[in-house]
């Protein structure tokens, strides 16, 4: 592992080994045992969105492994005046041991690996998000023990989450069904990928998708970058609404997931988010565990 781009780039040994590492530095949080395996390190984390966990779990994640973080804006670095990202990366590189970036183009963080010398690490872009299904794994097998068996269930829109949630989900051995409005498909290749390696639905019928699932995940219906389409998307998402009806549908001891932040009233019911806020807070709190295995997998 030289960089986390995209989770399709990693063998379902490395993201097994990630999470038994997450686990294991969970613990030793939990019981205040030391563990700084990269001290003396400094990772830049570049955002040209906004962040609360991200951002946070990164920045306290390097600190407990005994090494720092720093902060840059998109706007406040040159890149925002148009430095070129190859440009951007050679510099960054003497300064730092690793950079995080969260921005819109998957290409730009592709780039910033190609140019750079250093460990890149996708905090997120238009096409995935594979640290939020790092820490999403990781709560699911948690809450149930293994993957084996098991069906994940997407409800939304086919967006980055989804993207992720397809290829950690089939990676893991689970089954993956998503259910989102056609015209809001996630993407071909991930879709062609996965069919061809596991159990993969996509539909349009929600119950169809929820229909026995252990786990029910969902997302907002209009992602940073979207906000134009806003008005648009709450017309054609309007079913699309984790409910009692899809928790009915789903198997009774069902967990729900959502990377956050959580509309109300839209991709889920204020009922059954509060229902399973533990596990929700869960899988937030893991994305500081699953990010400081990827730090220190690729950063010591
Ligand atoms: N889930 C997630 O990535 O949250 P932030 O946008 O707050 O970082
Ligand atoms: N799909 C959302 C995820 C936020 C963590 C977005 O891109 O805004």
């Amino acid at each position: 592992m030289k960089h986390l781009l995209k989770l399709a780039d990693l063998s379902a040994e490395e993201i097994m080994s990630v999470l038994n590492l997450a686990d294991q530095l969970k613990y030793e949080r939990k019981n205040n045992i030391e563990h700084h395996h990269l001290k003396g390190k400094q990772l830049g984390m570049i955002f040209t969105k906004s962040s609360t966990r991200t951002r946070v779990s990164f920045e306290v994640g390097m600190n407990e492994l005994g090494g720092n973080a720093l902060f840059l804006s998109g706007n406040d670095l040159q890149l925002g005046r148009g430095e070129p990202i190859k440009d951007t990366a050679r510099v960054l590189s003497r300064f730092l041991d690793g950079i995080m970036i969260r921005t819109f183009k998957q290409s730009d963080v592709e780039e910033l690996a190609e140019y750079g010398s250093i460990p890149v690490i996708n905090g997120l872009t238009d096409y995935c998000h594979p640290c939020q299904v790092l820490a999403d794994l990781m709560t699911i097998r948690e809450y149930k023990g293994s993957f084996r068996g098991l069906k994940l269930c997407f409800i939304g829109d086919g967006n980055n989450m989804a993207n992720s949630l397809i290829v950690g989900g089939i990676k893991m051995g689970m089954e993956v069904a998503i259910a989102c409005p056609d015209g809001y498909r996630p993407d071909p290749d991930v879709c062609a990928w996965a069919q061809k390696e596991g159990k993969l639905l996509i539909t349009s019928d929600i119950q169809a998708a929820a229909e026995n699932a252990d786990a029910v995940y969902t997302d907002v219906w209009a992602s940073m970058g979207q906000e134009a389409e806003k008005a648009e998307r709450e017309k054609v998402f309007k079913h699309y609404c984790v409910d009692e009806g899809v928790m009915a549908a789903a198997k009774p001891d069902a967990m729900v997931l959502h990377c956050l932040p959580a509309h109300r009233g839209e991709e889920i019911t204020e009922e059954v988010f509060e229902a399973h806020a533990a596990e929700i807070f869960d899988e937030a709190e893991n994305r500081l565990h699953a990010q400081k295995a990827v730090l220190v997998k690729l950063l010591k």
